[in-house]
């Protein structure tokens, strides 16, 4: 692992993290490159299928460090709004490895997508097809089914079953008119059930279910069974079981290449390739005691907070607190680490143990490498922190930090 503990000092891609805080200043978001190489072909490796596809999930994380490192690996883009389409296309990912999926496309954004980018759009609904088909006849199109049932760790990252998203099996029939009247191939069909997926079932469940879908289509292309790959966010938490996912889905695919001819299988990972590569430095502030009616609790006050982190309000989510500089010590203190907004529900770690905690001290906030700076936010005006990328001993600056200009640059005096 390259994130990792020396002595009683954490490195991450081989550089000490209180330098790092030192030199960029906190917040700070650092990402190790080799980390997202290694999960990526940890992922792409393991399975036999030659036919697969990776269109990383760049909601998760759009730093164009960890976007262009996973360019140069082959991946392409999953994108759920235009303009991540449009930051693909700046950084030079080929087209044909972009796919759009996006509930609520509007005509406007249909136009841009397909008409200026060129990207395939992965419709989302019947409006979609009908409109995506009156704009662009006979043109290519993947569609999202809806399967019916869905996954994950969370409500909030379930999307298969009774959701706002993709095409229900019960109205797939009435797609295909659509799709049939317009002119359109259906070239993919395409599902995500959630997030947080630890086991391989859902997955060879999804893959035969949209395999068999995919029979009576004479243009498919692909396959993409979404992502939600899970990793574990708590210390011996169970692994998404990697090996035997490549193994299952592989052999499914084989299977059903021999009726389907050279049919691929695309994922759109985000959390599995880029959350264990990312921590988020930051300061401590303050220390305080406070007792009250004979109940004594301990705050560590950081120079960060649910801005940067905001799954842990919206649902819980555990990120591992690591002292930088005393890592491995004996904990002292049952300490609640807490950010510095103006909210009660601003507590980014509860009753942790910690070692001996000092105002200026660094923790690091492990796995914090999807879905934090890419969902961060500016909450009580405070800019978004600087991200940085490391790889083998080098750091460098992927994303400056906000400044108050940036935050006015919107707003009409
Ligand atoms: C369509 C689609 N694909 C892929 C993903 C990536 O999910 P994860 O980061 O859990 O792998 C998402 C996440 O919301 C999604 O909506």
């Amino acid at each position: 692992m390259v994130i990792e503990v020396r002595g009683s000092r954490l490195y991450i891609g081989g550089l000490e993290a209180e330098g790092l805080a030192e030199r960029f200043g906190t917040p700070l978001f650092v990402y190790d490159r080799e980390t997202v190489v290694e999960n990526y072909g940890r992922l792409v490796g393991s399975f036999t299928y030659r036919r697969v596809e990776v269109l990383y999930s760049c909601k998760a994380n759009s730093n164009p460090g960890v976007l262009g490192t996973l360019r140069d690996l082959g991946a392409g883009v999953d994108a759920s709004s235009p303009w991540e389409a449009l930051l693909a296309v700046r950084l030079g990912f080929p087209r044909e490895k972009i796919m759009l999926t996006s509930p609520g496309l509007s005509d406007e954004e249909m136009r841009f997508v397909r008409g200026e980018l060129g990207v395939l759009v992965n419709v989302d609904s019947l409006s979609q097809l009908r409109r995506y088909g009156r704009l662009f006849p006979e043109t290519e199109v993947s569609v999202r089914v809806n399967p019916g049932f869905g996954a994950g760790y969370h409500e909030f990252t379930t999307t298969g079953g009774l959701t706002k998203f993709g095409i229900g099996l019960g109205s797939l029939g009435r797609a295909l008119e659509v799709a049939r009247e317009h002119g359109l191939r259906v070239v993919g069909l395409h599902a995500h059930i959630g997030s947080g997926i630890l086991s391989v079932e859902p997955y060879a469940r999804l893959a035969r279910t949209l395999l068999d879908l995919a029979r009576g289509l004479p243009h498919v292309e692909f396959v993409d069974i979404g992502g939600g790959m899970g990793v574990p966010q708590r210390p011996g938490e169970r692994e998404f079981d990697c090996a035997g996912f490549g193994r299952v889905l592989s052999r499914i695919m084989e299977e059903h290449s021999r009726d389907l001819g050279d049919v691929k299988l695309r994922m759109e990972p985000g959390r599995f390739i880029v959350a264990s590569a990312g921590v988020l430095l930051t300061r401590v502030v303050e220390v305080r005691e406070v007792e009250v009616g004979g109940s004594r609790r301990v705050f560590a006050v950081v120079d960060s907070s649910i801005n940067h982190l905001p799954r842990v309000a919206m649902m819980g989510m555990y990120y591992e607190v690591v002292h930088a500089s005393r890592a491995g010590e004996p904990a002292e203190a049952e300490v609640d680490v807490v950010g510095n907004l103006c909210v009660a529900g601003d507590v980014l770690a509860r009753a942790r143990k910690l070692p001996r905690l000092e105002e200026g001290d660094v923790l690091a906030f492990l796995n914090a490498g999807a879905y934090a700076y890419s969902t961060s936010m500016n909450y009580n005006t405070r800019p978004r922190p600087a991200e940085v990328l490391v790889y083998r001993g080098e750091a460098r600056l992927t994303r400056r930090r906000e400044t108050f200009e940036d935050l006015v640059s919107t707003m009409v005096f």
